[in-house]
């Protein structure tokens, strides 16, 4: 994988207090925020080293084998093997020994309460005092509340008076999009650094100096800032899906069609058509997750921050409203036999992590209905994670002998499905489109009947009754 980043070592120091040269970096935790960290710092000309409990996941790697789909990173993360700036490694030590900065990207899933478990980050943080042998940083890139970095700094205190003042803490997070990911890390809308000392500042300018020179926006906070920015950028994305949501509700009971109010309210800049798209709602890792963790912490800081719970909310009606639009179409669930199509959160990805098609077939197989999924990259992972959802090799297979097909995600080669031949395999011709990927005026004539989220059905003629 070619970038055009340019590496440390050949570029020149920039007027914008951006200093190039090769910095010897460390990561630990190598899903996907973590690898892409790897990946993209390597290409930037950095010597690299990424670490990993796990075994079988640093072999792996060190075959040039991702343990999860994300365009691109295959190939990049041979190339950067191949240039001997990359390398992994299980032993913490090894990797934090010599690092001058060491990222941490372990994950931070929720507990039962909502809250983000953090006890990954804080074994992070023990070893890596324990090991380093100098001066350092400790960058947090997962996502953490508030607060992570100062919980961070005592433990390095704790553990490490010796190296009082040499080894600070960091506050960097990510805004990379599975599916984009490497794109994102490389081309990023701008880098968020928070620190307590100038050499904080002066170490994240040397490491990003090839992103910096490219013309990338940098914005150096106090701390807690890039904590809170980045569960308040997670959730207000996920506030205008809600949102949308809530106006497909709305047009469903009023008659109205939200892909149009949704190109109207996109025409005002203000407003913006991103994350405008109506449909099953958010899922994956980050949006569920950090929705939770973001209202969790500000209840616990005395605020209560109602908006958040609702936009969680207005998540979960979107599964209902797909529920009720089938049983409207079918009576009564039990005994019928529904298709998925899409199984993984979003398009690009074979990540299932929360992803709403599985929530949806979770409640279609409580309702006693079979169910049958297809997804172009994610059925290994959707029957691991839902064992009662059959695995159909292709779209058409998968709706054989279906009272219905609901599209999940929103694949683009759905777009370019036969909806003749959809019919004609399907028991029923119903598809229930949870992302609004249909011309209605196709599937009515392809003999269909069409429920798309927010927009008046389609009830071809000869089917009502
Ligand atoms: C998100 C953020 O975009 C990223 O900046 C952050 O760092 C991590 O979380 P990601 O989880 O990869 O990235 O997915 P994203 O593309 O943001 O989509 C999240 C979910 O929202 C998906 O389930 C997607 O289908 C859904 N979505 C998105 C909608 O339902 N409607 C939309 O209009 C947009």
């Amino acid at each position: 994988m070619e970038v055009d980043v340019g590496t440390g070592a050949e570029a020149e120091p920039t007027g914008g207090g951006a200093t190039m040269g090769a910095m010897r970096v460390a990561v630990t935790g190598t899903g996907h925020v973590g690898l892409v960290t790897c990946v993209s710092l390597a290409s930037m000309g950095h010597t690299v080293v990424g670490c990993d409990a796990d075994q079988e996941k640093i072999s792996l790697l060190r075959s040039g084998v991702s343990p999860f789909y994300e365009p691109g990173l295959d190939e990049g993360l041979r190339e950067q093997i191949a240039s001997g700036r990359l390398c992994f490694t299980s032993d913490r030590e090894e990797a934090v020994r010599d690092a001058e900065i060491v990222f941490i990207c372990v994950g931070t899933p929720a507990r039962l309460n909502g809250e983000a478990n953090l006890l990954a980050i804080e074994r992070a943080a023990r070893q890596f005092a324990r090991h380093a042998t100098g001066p350092a940083l400790i960058v947090e890139k997962s996502t953490v509340p508030a607060g992570t970095a100062g919980r961070i700094q005592r433990v390095l205190q704790l553990e490490r008076p010796d190296l009082a003042g040499q080894l600070e803490v960091v506050s960097n997070p990510e805004f990379l999009r599975e599916g984009k990911a490497l794109q994102d890390a490389l081309h990023p809308d701008r880098i968020l650094v928070g620190a307590s000392s100038p050499r904080g500042f002066e170490a994240m300018r040397r490491l990003y100096a090839p992103l910096l020179t490219n013309g990338c926006r940098l914005i150096e906070t106090d701390i807690p800032t890039p904590e809170l920015a980045n569960h308040a950028c997670n959730a207000s994305l996920a506030l205008k899906i809600s949102y949308v949501n809530g106006l497909a509700r709305l047009c469903e009971r009023a008659g109205g069609d939200v892909l149009t109010i949704a190109e109207i309210m996109g025409a005002d800049p203000r407003i913006g058509r991103d994350f405008l798209d109506a449909g099953l709602g958010y899922g994956g890792y980050c949006f569920p997750k950090d929705l939770q963790a973001f209202e969790r912490l500000s209840s616990r800081l005395g605020y209560e921050f109602g908006l958040l719970r609702e936009v969680v909310k207005i998540n979960e009606e979107a599964i209902d409203a797909a529920v009720e639009k089938l049983r409207d179409a079918l009576w009564n669930l039990e005994d019928k036999r529904i298709a998925l199509f899409g199984l993984a959160f979003k398009p690009g990805t074979d990540d299932t992590r929360f992803s709403p098609a599985l929530a949806l077939g979770e409640r279609l197989l409580k309702e006693g209905a079979r169910i049958i999924g297809y997804d172009p990259q994610a059925g290994a992972n959707a029957k691991e994670e839902l064992p009662g959802l059959e695995i159909g090799i292709g779209p058409y297979e998968a709706a054989a002998g279906c009272h219905g097909v609901v599209i999940c995600t929103d694949w683009p080669e759905f777009r370019a499905l036969d909806l003749h031949h959809l019919k004609r395999v399907l028991a029923f011709p119903l598809v229930v489109d949870g992302r609004n990927m249909f011309d209605p005026r196709e599937v009515r004539a392809a003999g269909l009947a069409y429920y798309p989220t927010g927009r008046p059905p389609v009830e071809p003629d000869g089917l009502a009754g």
